[in-house]
């Protein structure tokens, strides 16, 4: 008996939805809330970078992205970094040494890998990095990883 009372329900609820015409509307808004799902997922793995960074990047990099004199390169507005995201994901996942230049300014230390850190954490801290101090590339998403991860030199 139950179950023919849901149904009873279901068919008066679909009959009611499509005659008043609130079908349209309820499917339109059904297709609206995507982009609200993308900006949730967005500010998540902002929120998990920043905290990410915090514990394995600041140190060296520093809270504000701006770097520490000679020793460690910036990351805010950073050419070297904004020209290549595969070699920023490369670098973090195994470590990055040899002599670069950012902005105008040469570095020659070492960076140690970071070799235990997810596919997911390197995404959360690469769009943290990538969307913090001036920076504006966009989500970058685990595919984008994974893809450069399998590249690396
Ligand atoms: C122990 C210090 C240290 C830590 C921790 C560290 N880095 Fe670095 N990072 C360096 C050094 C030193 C270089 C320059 C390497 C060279 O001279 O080849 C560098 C270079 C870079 C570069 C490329 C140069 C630029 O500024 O564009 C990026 C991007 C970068 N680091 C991101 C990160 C991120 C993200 C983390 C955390 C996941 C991190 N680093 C953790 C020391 C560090």
């Amino acid at each position: 008996m139950r179950s023919k009372a849901a149904y009873f329900s279901i068919i008066v609820f679909s009959i009611a939805l499509f005659s008043c015409g609130r079908y349209e509307e309820f499917k339109n808004s059904a297709t609206e809330n995507y982009p609200d799902a993308k900006m949730q997922k967005y500010a998540k793995y902002m929120i998990q970078g920043k905290q990410l960074y915090t514990t394995h990047c600041s140190n060296c990099h520093q809270e504000n992205g701006d770097g520490l004199g000679k020793l460690f390169p910036p990351l805010a507005k950073a050419d070297y970094m904004l020209a290549d995201i595969p070699r920023t994901i490369c670098g973090i996942k195994y470590g990055l040494k040899g002599q670069i230049e950012v902005n105008g300014q040469t570095y020659n230390q070492a960076m140690p890998a970071l070799d235990r850190l997810s596919n997911l954490e390197i995404a959360e801290i690469s769009t943290y990095i990538y969307n913090s101090w001036g920076n504006e590339k966009g989500m970058i998403e685990i595919k984008t990883i994974k893809e450069s991860l399998s590249n690396c030199p």
